[in-house]
């Protein structure tokens, strides 16, 4: 079953007299299970897909299916809600806040996502999603006491707590050198291989979209290929 499934998105931007048409037109589906890497020049509109995909943005025209149910004209509330369940994000910038400790970044969507779950379940979840990502070490340290690498292993646990279905990556390993890029890479590789998360990351790097086993490539608001890889090397 498709996780996503676009048909004809369009998002066009109003600025004043000025009509920007930057989605022109994006039909896609994206399978349970898949690891997708979304490619193209800066500009070319990878940023305002992510944001349509995230519910973060409204499509000007054309429908979006998430897990089955369409979501381009719910109400606000209602997107937020599917942001909060089904959707995990991830940056460039880590996005932490910056004086608390990693296991307190962790918690926070449990403690504010309307899921009510006591401050111990929380702990608990959270120390055990920050095992999973390697940081079993490190729980108690704030961001400025962490490595990238280690800050985008606490953002990446953030953003997985609530279990959803989908992550969406943009540029994650964007401030990252090539060592730690590996690293985190093999993570995501990891939880869609052992949790069949669905990943979607925007990437400038050929090495993080060789390791993806699908890569579509977008210019000037179109899809221009769609394509699968051997598996690539990691
Ligand atoms: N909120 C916005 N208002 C107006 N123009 C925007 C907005 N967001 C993006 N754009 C424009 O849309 C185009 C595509 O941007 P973006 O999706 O960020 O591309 P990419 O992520 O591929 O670099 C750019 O020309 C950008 O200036
Ligand atoms: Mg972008």
């Amino acid at each position: 079953m498709n996780l996503i499934e676009l048909h004809d998105i369009c998002k066009t931007f109003y600025l004043g007299e000025v009509v920007l048409p930057v989605l022109k037109g994006i039909t896609l589906s994206i399978a349970k299970g898949e690891m997708v890497a979304l490619t193209g020049a800066s500009g070319s509109g990878k940023s305002t897909l992510m944001n349509t995909l995230g519910c973060l943005d409204r499509p000007t025209s054309g429908t979006y299916s998430l897990d089955g149910e369409e979501v381009s004209r719910l109400s606000n509330d209602a997107r937020a809600l599917m942001r909060n369940h089904k959707m995990g994000f991830v940056f460039q910038s880590f996005n932490l806040l910056p004086r608390t400790k990693a296991l307190g970044q962790v918690m926070m969507p449990l403690l504010y996502g309307g899921t009510h779950v006591s401050q111990k379940a929380a702990k608990q979840r959270a120390a055990a999603m920050l095992e999973r990502v390697g940081l079993n070490d490190r729980m108690d340290h704030q961001p400025s006491q962490l490595s990238g690498g280690q800050q985008q292993r606490v953002a990446l646990a953030r953003a997985l707590i609530n279990h959803p279905p989908l992550l969406l990556a943009d540029e994650p390993t964007g401030n990252l050198d090539s060592q730690t890029t590996r690293e985190v890479l093999g993570l995501f590789k990891q939880l869609n291989e052992q949790d069949g998360i669905t990943i979607l990351i925007v990437t400038h790097d050929p090495k993080v979209a060789a390791s993806c086993k699908r890569v579509i490539r977008m210019a000037d608001g179109l899809i221009e290929a769609d394509e699968l890889n051997g598996g690539g090397p990691s």
